[in-house]
């Protein structure tokens, strides 16, 4: 079931228990101002609901909730089990999280419990119980919040519980002790098991011997299946008491966090929402956005989703915290309605005063109403409310991304060929081409079916099982195009190594085979034939049916090709052995664009980002001019931003946004 929001919220994390009663009215007469359509209330406020065992305190989130339904704000109600309160772990110091080194993490910040404990377990479903129970008619409710930033500080613990549960995961994928020993190739090092029994989390290691790679790989996803059954247990509670009401939880999507497999989280969603928060030290952090959200539509299937979390102005996580400056709210918000959200909500409605998130910025600022953030604030949730035509749309993309956390996981054991080899960078590198040249992109799993894409990129995928390589092959010899990026294709999903000639899995779909991989040392370039230069990687490559595109003119292999493409049955299958700089991807991308019959969205313009919304017989083309300077892109139809016909072209003005509904000339 599709979520259907009927309109693009707006909105944000709402946490009036951190405020005196006199101040709530206030905050709600400023939320009507601002457009306030949805509210996320109480994620971290369990030692609010329930101040001592067994006791609870409902009264103050009654007032709170009267209040927004009487203001026409939809309230996203979180099950408040983020964070245990001080007597939850006093009682019980063993739902407290172990370190890989095997210390006790302390409580007095957030998110302090191990997944696997009864105490936190019990105590949050009966709560999670009680919620559902007294709101779940209430007016307000509008979605259940479960948790918030599953793995954000406690993606894995290490204690005993742990290990014991770690163990029964292990038996039903493996069956048995032969089965696990076969799968982390126990052979080595004497690392042998007599029984499941012997098992242990992946704890810390003497100095310099690394922990055997596929057990470091399978606690990361017994660990995220660990608290995805978190999940799913308060998930449960709330349908059975709550039914019909959408639950969600909040991913956080972005290159810099990969704790989780999403793919598996995103099927038990009945909305799939996400925090993006900007790298303000990135200069292309806005691309890097539109990379995140592409991820997201992809877990949301291509439905509508929801954009939970991001900052409306600084952080305060970040080593320098700079404000946003004017009009790039707007420019945030905007872009990930483009890329398929049906709302933008930030953390948090009112900044708070005191507390460890005290200079975070919220919609209700400090400095209070006269202040150019408040302004943009009004005029953002103004706007959102009037692009609600585009809500229930979907994104049209003819490129697909091929995207894998266990891959990612995979990609950065320890003790490989290069340490500069990580999973997000080509990732980036080729979304970044795309971006350039006004295309876009989808996002699919592993093995999903790719016969709606023109052309498919798969950027580092080091891990793939037996069953995601043949779809590859299997798309390109049907003439589909597919550029498979190196260290990709390289292990099973045991972490083994295809053996014959690297990438095992890509090999013949390719045409090539490598002999041996010939990492570059840390600042080392090679120039390349076709006048540009790589760094990071090379490998001495064997042409076996494809042909040589670009070849090393220095470094350790001369002479061997750099990027080949092969032609497949009805297709092509192009392989970039190296990390090319930024303008040989560029070419290379325009070409196999060019040759693959990719249409872009809209004809391309430095720095400005276009993507396409559809609903039925209506599409909307979204412009957001990145730049310092004014912008002219084609369009036609009502910029919807402005109410002003657009003909031929839109003229945008540095920083500026339009949505421009196609069609007719006005
Ligand atoms: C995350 C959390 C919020 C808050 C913000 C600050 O998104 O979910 O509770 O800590 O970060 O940026
Ligand atoms: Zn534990």
């Amino acid at each position: 079931m599709a979520w259907d929001s009927g309109r693009l919220h707006f909105g944000g994390d709402y946490n009036p228990d951190q405020w005196p009663r006199a101040v709530w009215a206030e905050d709600r007469r400023l939320m009507r101002e601002a457009g306030v359509s949805l509210a996320s209330v109480g994620i971290f406020s369990w030692a609010h609901l329930e101040p001592e065992a067994g006791r609870y305190d409902f009264g103050w989130l009654d007032e709170v909730l009267d209040g927004l339904a009487e203001t026409g704000v939809g309230v996203d109600l979180a099950t408040a089990t983020a964070s245990p309160p001080a007597w939850l772990t006093t009682a019980h110091p063993e739902a407290l999280p172990v370190d890989r080194e095997g210390r006790r993490r302390w409580p007095g910040a957030r998110q302090a419990y191990c997944p696997s404990s009864t105490a936190w377990r019990e105590r949050g479903l009966a709560l999670v119980e009680q919620l559902a129970t007294r709101y779940a008619d209430h007016p307000a409710l509008a979605m259940w919040h479960v948790g918030n930033e599953y793995g954000c500080h406690t993606s894995r613990c290490y204690c005993d519980v742990c290990a014991a549960r770690f163990r029964l995961w292990l038996a039903e994928r493996y069956g048995d002790v032969q089965g696990v020993n076969h799968a982390w190739g126990t052979a080595f090092w004497s690392q042998r098991y007599s029984s499941i029994d012997e098992v242990l989390p992946p704890r810390i290691t003497p100095d310099g011997a690394w922990a055997n790679p596929t057990q470091q790989l399978d606690y990361r996803r017994f660990a995220s299946d660990l608290l995805l059954d978190a999940f799913v247990a308060e998930r449960d509670v709330l349908h059975r008491v709550s039914p019909g009401v959408p639950v969600t939880t909040n991913f956080m999507v972005m290159t810099r966090f990969n704790q989780l497999d999403y793919w598996a989280w995103a099927r038990e969603m009945d909305v799939v929402s996400n925090d993006y928060y900007p790298d303000f030290a990135d200069p292309l952090t806005h691309v890097e956005a539109a990379l995140s959200a592409d991820v997201v539509r992809g877990l949301a299937d291509g439905d509508p989703w929801l954009l939970m979390e991001t900052s409306p102005s600084a952080v305060n996580w970040q080593p320098r915290n700079p404000a946003k400056r004017p009009g790039q709210l707007r420019r945030d918000a905007l872009q990930q309605v483009a890329h398929g959200a049906d709302g933008f909500n930030v953390f948090q409605v009112r900044a708070s005063v005191a507390g460890a998130e005290k200079f975070h910025s919220g919609l209700i600022p400090h400095a209070g109403t006269d202040t150019r953030l408040w302004r943009e604030v009004v005029e953002l949730g103004g706007l959102l409310g009037q692009l609600g035509e585009v809500a229930g749309s979907r994104v049209e993309a003819s490129v697909a991304f091929v995207w894998d956390w266990q891959a990612w996981w995979g990609v950065e054991l320890d003790s490989h060929p290069s340490v500069d080899v990580t999973y997000p960078d080509r990732a980036r590198a080729f979304h970044r081409a795309l971006w350039d040249l006004g295309v876009a992109v989808d996002v699919v799993a592993p093995g999903a079916p790719l016969d709606a894409y023109s052309l498919v990129v798969v950027p580092t995928l080091y891990l793939v099982d037996d069953d995601a390589a043949p779809v590859l092959d299997a798309y390109v010899r049907d003439g589909g195009h597919a550029v498979v990026t190196y260290f990709s294709g390289i292990v099973d999903a045991d972490d083994h190594v295809r053996p014959g000639g690297y990438p095992g899995a890509f090999r013949e779909t390719l045409g090539i085979v490598v002999e041996e991989f010939a990492p570059l040392l840390a600042g080392e370039r090679v120039t390349l034939d076709d006048g540009g230069s790589a760094d990071v990687w090379s490998e001495d490559l064997r042409l076996a049916g494809a042909e040589a595109v670009v070849s090393y003119v220095d470094g350790p292999v001369p002479g061997r090709a750099a990027v080949t493409r092969h032609d497949l049955g009805q297709g092509v299958a192009w392989y970039v052995a190296t990390r090319t700089d930024v303008e040989t991807t560029a070419r290379l991308m325009a070409r196999m664009v060019a040759e693959a019959g990719v249409v872009p969205v809209a004809a391309a313009t430095p720095g400005v980002e276009v993507q396409r919304r559809r609903k039925g017989d209506t599409s909307w083309l979204f412009v957001l001019n990145h730049t310092d300077d004014a912008v002219s892109v084609p369009a036609t139809g009502t910029d919807i931003v402005t109410g002003v016909p657009v003909s031929g072209s839109v003229t945008l003005p540095a920083g500026g946004v339009a949505v421009v509904r196609e069609g007719g000339g006005a």
